[in-house]
């Protein structure tokens, strides 16, 4: 079912862990399997280049490949440019993922967002121009809406088609 990059950053995944003092972290759920993932980040204060990332996910082996490849492709960017981090862009590092498993890659995406709205909210106490948080954040309580269900059809379709 996963090719072996995928089975390599399950069985070894990169980043894995916390960070005792993050400057910020992100926490997403998937509403269609309740998975959870929750990103932390060390940020220079003067360039915003991500220093540190570090994830702890909960989830299948989809979901932990692609938290493991996401901290790799943020770390050293700045926080505006792993912002630009799609999650076809992950999937696509991984050498692809099952049509049926690309739903789990939105984590991915969206804890990276999710802990920027967090660095922002801590810094500013506003979130900036353009930046929401992912509707999926359970950090914050907010649930998952109709419309999220609907993206995540959307995207599956539109790999099996
Ligand atoms: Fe839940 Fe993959 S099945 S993230």
């Amino acid at each position: 079912m996963y090719n072996q990059k995928v089975v390599d950053y399950f069985m070894n995944p990169r980043n894995a862990g916390r960070i005792e003092d993050a400057d910020a972290i992100g926490e997403v759920g998937n509403p269609k399997c309740g998975d959870v993932m929750k990103i932390y980040l060390k940020i220079n204060p003067q360039s915003e280049v991500i220093e540190d990332i570090k994830f702890e996910t909960f989830g299948c082996a989809a979901a932990i490949a692609t938290s493991s490849m996401v901290t790799e492709l943020a770390k050293g960017r700045t926080l505006r440019d792993a912002l630009k981090i799609t999650n076809k862009e992950v999937a696509d590092e991984l050498g692809g993922l099952p049509p049926a498993k690309l739903h789990c890659s939105l984590l991915a995406q969206e804890g990276i967002q999710a802990a920027a709205a967090d660095y922002y909210m801590r810094r500013d106490g506003k979130l900036p121009e353009g930046l929401t948080v992912p509707k999926t954040c359970i950090a914050c309580g907010c649930e998952a809406e109709e419309e999220e269900e609907e993206r995540f059809v959307s995207e599956h379709d539109r790999v099996a088609e």
